[in-house]
């Protein structure tokens, strides 16, 4: 039963189909729980932040859905190896990974220390392999499977004070690419997301840059100029939603993807495109 008048696709069209999704207790990565669960499946949502993993799971199961969680650390590959174990014992099957666990903070690259490079590209790109190389004996074995990755757009031009970020999803627009043509013999098809600015809490939080860095805050701005700012530099006009974002992971979930492998699909309103021809900047 679809509860959102706004909703496209058919109720119970993931039925049967075992989700697992990184991160998936808060941001972006609830609001794609949501729609699966909406949609029939039974989402796994996995973080490192037990804190976030129950008061999601009780909001999905409040309203007639499936859902379970399950603790992790992606950047431990025994943890992400105990994660899959966990989720193929307790569900029998797992026929989409969403990698979308990330982190990230704004730092001058030659202030950078090895540990914060290190840390964020242990979180978004060592994860993102682990996880997917975690799955693959599952899926194999069941015939099929999915995984959509979180990419981003930032390094299509270069983002200064991401250094760490831009090259992890680099990375995983490479791994991507590979793993799509690599695991195609086995039917498991290997997709990235790339969302534009998704105004969040954790984002809103995480995205402060130092006071002196020069790059425009635009998370901490108030609401009413977060829209001005969206209607200037965004061509669609609007800052996104996880629904936005979420909508496409359906749709890659869905009969609708069985031909679509290799794909990053940016989900943005426009705005990096925008961006390069100087949209909004006058
Ligand atoms: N500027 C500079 N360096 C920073 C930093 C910042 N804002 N935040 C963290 N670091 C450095 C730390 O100093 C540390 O390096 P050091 O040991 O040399 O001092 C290293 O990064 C690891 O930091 P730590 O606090 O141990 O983080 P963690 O490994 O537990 O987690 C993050 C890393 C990215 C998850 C964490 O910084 C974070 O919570 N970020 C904001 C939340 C977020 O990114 N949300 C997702 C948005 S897409």
């Amino acid at each position: 039963m679809t509860t959102d008048p706004t909703q496209v696709f058919r109720p119970g069209l993931l039925q049967g189909q075992v989700a697992l999704i990184t991160g998936g207790g808060t941001g972006i990565g609830f609001g794609i729980a949501e729609l699966l669960a909406e949609l029939g499946a039974h989402v796994v949502l996995a973080s490192r932040k037990p804190e976030h993993l129950d008061p999601s799971v009780q909001s999905l199961l409040r309203r007639g859905w499936k859902a379970s969680a399950v603790p992790v650390d992606v950047r431990d590959v025994e943890a992400v190896r105990a994660m899959v174990a966990t989720v193929k014992a307790e569900q029998g099957r797992i026929d989409l990974l969403v990698n979308n666990a990330a982190g990230n903070f704004y730092v001058p690259s030659a202030e950078m220390s090895p540990n914060a490079w290190r840390s964020v590209l242990e979180i978004d790109l060592f994860g993102t392999f682990f996880c997917t190389q975690a799955v693959f004996p599952v899926m194999k074995e069941q015939g099929g499977g999915r995984v959509v990755s979180t990419s981003m757009t930032l390094h299509y031009r270069g983002w200064p004070l991401m250094a760490h970020a831009t090259a992890a999803k680099a990375g995983i627009d490479a791994l991507t690419r590979t793993l799509a043509v690599e695991w195609a013999p086995h039917n498991i098809l290997v997709n990235a997301i790339a969302p534009g600015p998704i105004p969040t809490e954790g984002v809103r939080k995480a995205f402060a840059p130092p006071a002196n860095s020069g790059v425009a805050d635009v998370f901490a701005e108030t609401e009413k100029k977060l829209d001005a700012h969206a209607r200037r530099t965004i061509p669609l006009g609007r800052m996104g939603t996880p629904r936005d974002i979420a909508n496409m992971v359906a749709f890659l979930a869905s009969p609708a993807g069985d031909w679509i492998t290799g794909g990053i699909f940016v989900i943005d309103g426009g705005e990096w495109l925008a961006k390069s021809a100087g949209w909004g900047t006058s």
